[in-house]
């Protein structure tokens, strides 16, 4: 069955959960465990005026984030792709104060606007917004000899994610977690004939994974908010 075909059946079969209930459980999960912060509402807020597209990580989906760099006690984190910085926000908060975060983005604009966000929240003094395209960036980075980072968060654009873990792999130690974003994208992560060069930067991620003994890799659909889609996880094991 092709995904168009399902979209149609579960369309029309009011029994199976979409959108809505999705979007709703998200609301019950983030009104329960997510607390109000005016900090992060007005940094999306401040992304709307601006006109970024509003695809930052969901509420919960960046509580998460938060998580895990508190699981790794991470004091330096990676993160490619900034768009107004909300994801940036949660993950600096995880940092202890000598942490650092660096964060990368094609954008002048997102950047100036991720860089009001983040002095609004106080945590501009942690974070390093990089402009420029990311793997000019990233190779930058490793020929300055950069530290390795404990945390890696690709969620750039989608058709170079293999070139962003090839060099995220070279300014990571053994234990460090990479995260990447929008892996399932709708379900089209599994459609063999898509020329959508983002599903094949993807599907890509998934065979050079599957290739590396130096990752312990897994990923995990998500549906909420953000539609249907998921994250891989790798460690770096050796
Ligand atoms: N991490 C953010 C969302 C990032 S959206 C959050 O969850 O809040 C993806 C971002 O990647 C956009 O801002 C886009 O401008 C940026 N981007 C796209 N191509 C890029 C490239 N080649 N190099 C660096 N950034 C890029
Ligand atoms: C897109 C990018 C993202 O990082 C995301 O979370 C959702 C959508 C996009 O480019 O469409
Ligand atoms: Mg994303």
């Amino acid at each position: 069955m092709d995904t168009n075909q399902a979209e149609t059946v579960s369309n029309q079969d009011t029994t199976t959960p979409g959108q809505e209930q999705w979007t709703a459980v998200d609301r019950y999960i983030t009104d329960h465990l997510v607390p109000r912060d005016e900090v992060l509402e007005e940094a999306l807020e401040a992304n709307a005026l601006a006109g970024l597209p509003s695809i930052d990580v969901a509420p919960n989906q960046g509580k998460l984030l938060y998580l895990l760099a508190l699981m790794k006690g991470a004091k330096r984190i990676l993160e490619v792709g900034t768009l107004g910085g909300y994801s940036t926000i949660w993950l600096a908060r995880a940092l202890p104060a000598n942490g650092r975060l660096v964060t990368l983005e094609l954008e002048p604009k997102h950047a100036e606007v991720a860089r009001g966000n983040l002095e609004r929240a106080r945590e501009a003094e942690k974070v390093d917004i990089r402009v420029g395209a990311a793997l000019d960036l990233l190779v930058a980075l490793h020929e300055e000899g950069a530290e390795p980072f404990d945390l890696i968060f690709i969620d750039a654009d989608k058709k170079r994610i293999p070139a962003y873990l090839e060099w995220s792999m070279k300014l990571a130690r053994e234990g460090t977690l990479i995260v990447v974003d929008n892996v399932v994208r709708e379900g089209e992560l599994i459609n063999a004939e898509s020329e959508d060069p983002d599903v094949q930067g993807v599907r890509a991620m998934f065979e050079m994974v599957a290739a590396e003994p130096r990752l312990s890799a897994t990923a995990i659909q998500t549906v909420g908010s953000k539609k249907w889609d998921g994250f891989a996880m790798a460690v770096v094991v050796g």
